[in-house]
Parts: structure tokens; sequence; C-alpha cells
């Protein structure tokens, strides 16, 4: 009998799918309800010092290929969104808090916020492609990725993630840095960054012209870091990008993930696909005679790790 139930970092997760950051996961109800609908873990909506309005609209633009976004970081502020992590809680699957900050001084406050309201684990944003000050600065060279995982992690007790651009030219440059830095696993990937034009009004469409590329289009992209990461790091890899069915996830896992996050199916399908994917990657499972997760983590890399 194959099972889906995961440790990772000391979270134990029923299976490997989470709530990736961005849907669904700025309040206390709605993580509770995605929680209920299967996923195994929950990622909140990333989290500043202060409340933020975000862009202004349009902020998302639906493509045939997957979503473009531009929110611009929205959300309440940490000192009110702790009430949703306590809300949040009531699920009984780990909480994971994702924090973004301009500065290591402000992400690591809000790292030690995050815990006091009792998240179980910390996510660093160190890659929103689009919000000025907030985005990639801390996360697109080596030597800030490093920095700021090692300040985040100083008097931490729950697991860090550090979640990394692919708008990069290495990847895993950045993943070896964060491993330096204490992280104890990495999110890949990030948006891409991108755009979309109206011909009729012949202009960007998103407000702020230029947003983060979600979803089915990004896959390639999100297999291939994973794979390069897999190569250079030992700690944990937590993938993400275009996963709407078991096989997604399973390509993921394959490639050398040891869960995998879902976002924007969850905006295209709802949170009905957790379920989905866990019951084809079980029955995937029980086909091929793989008992854990475990054993599929990597496969694709020719002799394993
Ligand atoms: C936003 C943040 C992200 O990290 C991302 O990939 C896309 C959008 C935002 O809030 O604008």
């Amino acid at each position: 009998m194959a099972r889906l139930s995961v440790d990772l970092c000391g979270l134990r997760m029923k299976n490997p799918t989470m709530l990736a950051s961005g849907v669904l996961d700025e309040t206390g109800k709605s993580m509770v309800a995605v929680a209920k609908a299967g996923a195994g873990a929950i990622v909140t909506k990333s989290v500043g010092r202060e409340p933020r309005p975000g862009h202004g609209n349009p902020c998302v633009v639906e493509l045939e290929c997957g979503l473009l976004n531009a929110m611009g970081l929205p959300n309440p502020g940490i000192e009110a969104f702790a009430q949703e992590i306590r809300e949040a809680k009531k699920a009984g699957v780990p909480i994971i808090g994702s924090v973004f900050g301009g500065s290591e001084d402000e992400m690591a406050g809000l790292t030690m916020a995050m815990q006091r309201a009792g998240a179980d684990a910390v996510e660093l944003n160190l890659s929103c492609p689009h919000a000025r000050g907030y985005g990639t600065e801390l996360g697109s060279t080596p030597e800030a990725v490093e920095s700021v995982c090692r300040r985040a992690k100083q008097d931490l007790k729950v697991p860090l993630f550090a979640k990394l651009t692919p708008n990069t030219p290495s990847i895993s440059a950045l993943a070896v840095a964060a491993a330096h830095g204490g992280a104890d696993g990495v999110v890949a990937i990030n948006t891409l960054k991108g755009m979309a034009i109206s011909t009729e009004a012949r202009m960007p469409i998103l407000a702020n012209k230029v947003g983060g590329l979600s979803g089915p289009a990004i896959k390639p992209v999100g297999l291939r870091c994973v794979y390069e990461i897999y190569d250079s790091v030992e700690i944990p890899i937590i993938g993400v990008g275009g996963i709407c069915s078991g096989r997604d996830a399973l390509e993921y896992v394959m490639a050398g993930a040891s869960a995998v996050q879902i976002g924007t199916a969850v905006w295209t399908e709802g949170p009905g696909v957790f379920s989905k994917v866990c019951r084809e990657m079980l029955a995937f499972m029980e086909e091929n005679g793989f008992k854990t997760v475990g054993e599929l983590v990597g496969v694709a890399h020719a002799g394993g790790r």
C-alpha cells in the first residue's frame, strides 16, 4: 500500500502538496478551506511590516498559457496578519508564513514575528519580479541570498525556506547560497517576469506594465530549475510552477522536489485540485510499485543523488 505522507524538515504533511503563496491565502478562513480540500500544508500570502494597498488595477491578466499578475504585495501588515495565522492554525496542517522585506533587518524581524504568531515554518519571498524595493533586491545575487538567510535564521527555531527567482543566470548558485546561509530548504520557482499588451489600447494591460507569469507556461522552466538545484544542494527542494495534475507533481518529484506547491491551478480549477493531484500521484505509485514519495525524489537523475 503506497502512502503520500512526507516529513519536510520536521513538518509532518499528510501529502506532499502545499498551497503556494498568493492564492486564497489572505485570510485564516480561506486557508482553512484549502486545507480541508486536501492541501498537505499552506503558505500564506507574502506579508510585510506595514499595510500595503498593492498596485492599481488591472493587476491580473488571464492568458491561454497561465496567469500574469502584478498585485504589488498587498497585505494588512504583520501585526494584523498574526490573527489570520492563528485562525489558519485551526486547519491542523503546517502553516508556512511568507514574508517580504526591503532590508535584512526587516526580513529578520518579520521572520521572528511569523514564528511568534504560530507559523510552523517561514518562507522568505526573495523573488517577486515587480515590487520595487521589495522584490528581487535581496534575492538576485548569491551574496545577498546567503546574507539574508543567515540573518533570518539567527534566532529562528522553525524551518526557513528561501523562495528563489528563475529570472537569473544561475538559480543553483542562489540555492547553494541559501544553503550556506542556513536555509532548511529552497522553493523553486517564483514567477517569470512578463508582459501582456492590449492591441486595442496599444498599451500594456497591467497597470504596473510588467508582472509575474505563472501556470502551465512555466512548468518546463520550473522543472529545469529544480533539476539543476538538486545537483547542487543537499537541502530539500519544494517545486512549484504550473502543477495541475498528479503527473505534473511527479515530474517535479522526479526532478528532485521533496514537496510541491500549487497556486495558479487553484485559481483555474478551485481547491479540489489538491485531492485530484493526490489521487493521481497515489495511483501512479501503486501501479509502479513505489511505497513512499521519498523513493521517487530525484529519480530522473541517472544514478540518483
Ligand atoms: C506578487 C508577488 C510575487 O512573489 C509574485 O511572484 C507575483 C506577484 C505580488 O504580490 O504582486
